[in-house]
């Protein structure tokens, strides 16, 4: 065996017995550093003569191509099992449950303006809003409520500050019903015109059943010869489809608003079980009785005409109701408060899944 080749198995031998990334290194010094053997190898080459040069030459550079890439596979084997240990250590248990992480609930009030809007879609209502900062004209004046009118008073109404007047000198306040959208609506579309408008409204109010804010649902329909008929009718279909029972019973009650002629108190029959009022039944019968609803009547002709419409060819009914009333009602809670508490205790007992969102193909208790 000639020295190079007595160099190359020895050298061979080492690489692979060495045992970490500083043994590799040791070695790599030790044959190819500046006093390493196939270093001082190489320098003999220059003494030769050119035909020693000629057969030693190969063999040498040989060596070192040999070497090298031994020493790179052990480094990346030896790398690659220091990887392994590494990754053995910190190791994820994959059959450990996850942390569930807090799930957040659609409140009530979400709910029941959702399952309304699908209700309302069915019968050709589309969803409208305003916005909850208003001016007195659409409030109250475009709604046949004067200045002087008693009914202002009714809303103990939040106003702004008198230098906050609009342009026009319009006092502006917070919206004490949804009954604006009314005008605005019929201000921007053409009739037929069917909406229903959810939203928060605000009165200076505060009790176990009233909070200085709260949602109601307008209803509006504009179009030729419309009645009361078509009000009853609308009404019953949607408390049928909202409680989830044919047997709602409604009592139509006169009453008065200004921006309905006439008017009308909408009453349903129910009866108390254990505590709840379940609604359904007629309230004249044994063990039941009326609770008023809501609010409604034909939309007044001095509304109409005040929105730039000729009330001898559109005619029109309009509701408002207390969602917040509504939710109540269906889901069993008692305090009106809690609606707006945010706590959480309380959101996660009453609060509704994502899931259980109403759509219109899935019905309201999809
Ligand atoms: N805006 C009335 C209220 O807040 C409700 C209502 C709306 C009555 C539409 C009649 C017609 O009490």
């Amino acid at each position: 065996m000639s020295d190079i080749q007595a160099i190359q198995t020895r050298l061979m031998g080492d690489i692979a017995a060495a045992a970490d990334l500083d043994a590799i290194e040791a070695l790599r010094v030790s044959a190819l550093g500046k006093a390493g053997t196939i270093t001082a190898l190489l320098k003999t080459l220059g003494g030769m003569t050119p035909d020693e040069r000629q057969t030693k030459g190969p063999e040498i550079h040989a060596l070192r191509e040999t070497v090298t890439a031994a020493l790179g596979a052990r480094k990346a084997a030896l790398d690659a099992a220091a990887l392994d240990v590494k990754l053995a250590a910190e190791a994820i248990d994959m059959s450990l449950p996850a942390d569930a992480a807090p799930r957040g609930s659609v409140h009530p009030v979400s709910q029941v303006m959702d399952e309304l809007a699908e209700i309302f879609a069915d019968m050709g209502f589309a969803v409208a809003t305003g916005p909850e900062i208003e001016d007195d004209w659409r409030n109250f004046t475009a709604l046949n409520i004067p200045e002087t009118h008693p009914a202002r008073a009714m809303h103990d109404t939040f106003y702004f500050p008198a230098q906050m007047n609009d342009a026009e000198g319009r006092a502006i306040l917070l919206r004490t019903h949804t009954s604006p959208v009314q005008i605005r609506t019929m201000m921007s579309l053409e009739p037929p015109i069917r909406i229903i408008a959810p939203g928060r409204v605000y009165r200076s109010d505060s009790d176990a059943t009233h909070t200085p804010m709260f949602h109601q649902v307008e209803g509006l329909v504009i179009d030729r010869g419309i009645h009361m008929g078509h009000l009853k009718w609308t009404l019953e279909t949607f408390l049928k489809a909202y409680f989830e029972r044919d047997d709602i019973v409604l009592r139509l009650r006169p009453s008065y608003f200004p921006f309905t002629e006439p008017s009308a108190e909408v009453d349903v029959g129910y009866k108390q079980e254990k505590g709840r009022r379940i609604v359904g039944g007629n309230g004249d019968e044994e063990g039941h009785a009326w609770m008023e609803l809501l609010g409604s009547g034909m939309v007044n002709r001095r509304v109409i005409a005040n929105c730039g419409l000729d009330p001898d060819e559109w005619q029109g009914f309009a509701f408002g109701v207390g969602v917040d009333r509504l939710a109540m009602l269906k889901y069993g809670m008692d305090d009106l408060r809690a609606f707006f508490d945010g706590d959480l205790r309380w959101l996660s007992h009453y609060g509704f899944g994502a899931l259980s969102v109403p759509t219109l193909s899935g019905g309201v208790s999809a």
